[in-house]
């Protein structure tokens, strides 16, 4: 598949052939990250950095990567600072970042809103995050992580915990894993589980999945995928409150689950894995977001016809 000039905004979109492709680039740019000669890869490309929702992996390991290739970013971090705080339209603020820069990365808090954007601009975009919807280039980072720790992708048992409902991270890897016949543990408590929408995805592909709130059934899986409860899409605050520190794994969970086990986990965890799993040897989610950088630096090489 060309990704010369292509948009990412969900991992809907991805074929597996696409995933592997990228899997391949990423792997490439992980031996080559800081070599001389691709320091200046795309040193004549501008990249908008957007991101009106607070961010420290996907918005640094953007700029990490669009550093390390040479190209360089027009980064705006804050709402209050941009003409959004004047009232000006997203579509409005790209089609005036389009004629800035070759490539915009966008996060913002409405699903949707990256698709929009992607429609109203030539050049190309890539979600880092659309609120409650959908993140792309954590799933593909996700998936480069489990090829990488477990030492393939195919067949495995992926248990994803925690908030399923409001996590986006979920709502990608649920899509861009499914390629590669996995069987899923959906846990999580009644309220935050997997929406009917993806669910009857998985149904139509005849993926296997169950669901349950005890979190013990997903000790049991090979890839063990915690998610933070989304505090900040909840209306009603004392339902978070009543859901919050649900489910916390720690050490002695790890001791009687399935042998060498991956916990990973999108990261920033709040408390839902204590300090003490850090020691585990299995535990990846510091190794997962170093691999943002190279897989980032992979998706640019990609969209830029560079790779
Ligand atoms: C996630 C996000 O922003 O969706 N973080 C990330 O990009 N690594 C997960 C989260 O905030 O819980």
């Amino acid at each position: 598949m060309n990704f010369e000039g292509r948009d990412i905004i969900s991992a809907v979109d991805f074929s597996k052939e696409d995933i592997l492709q990228i899997m391949q680039v990423t792997a490439d740019m992980e031996k080559v990250c800081r070599a001389v000669h691709v320091s200046s890869l795309l040193s004549d490309k501008l990249v908008a950095v957007i991101f009106w929702e607070p961010s420290t992996r996907t918005r640094l390991s953007f700029e990490s990567a669009i550093h390390r290739l040479g190209a360089k970013p027009l980064t705006v971090a804050d709402p209050k600072s941009s003409s959004a705080a004047k009232g000006e339209t997203l579509v409005d603020m790209a089609k005036t970042v389009e004629g800035y820069v070759d490539c915009i990365v966008l996060r913002q808090s409405r699903i949707g809103g990256a698709k929009e954007v992607a429609e109203a601009v030539d050049i190309p975009v890539i979600n880092g995050g659309d609120g409650a919807g959908q993140h792309p280039t954590q799933s593909l980072l996700d998936l480069y992580t489990i090829q990488k720790e477990v030492g393939t992708l195919e067949g495995l048992k992926v248990a994803i915990v925690g908030d399923l409902k409001y996590a986006r991270p979920v709502h990608s890897l649920c899509y861009a894993l499914s390629h590669f016949s996995p069987e899923y543990v959906f846990c999580a408590p009644d309220a935050l589980q997997l929406s009917e929408e993806i669910e009857a995805d998985m149904k139509k592909r005849s993926i296997k999945f169950y669901k349950t709130d005890r979190m013990d059934e997903a000790l049991q899986a090979d890839v063990f995928y915690m998610t933070r409860i989304q505090r900040e899409r909840f209306e009603d605050p004392s339902e978070y409150d009543r859901l919050k520190g649900t489910y916390v794994l720690s050490l002695e969970h790890i001791n009687r689950a399935k042998k060498g086990i991956v916990i990973l986990h999108p990261m920033p965890r709040v408390d839902e894995i204590s300090v003490d799993v850090d020691t585990y040897p299995k535990s990846a989610y510091f190794r997962q977001a170093h691999n943002g950088v190279f897989l980032r630096m992979a998706l640019l090489a990609l969209i830029f016809g560079r790779a």
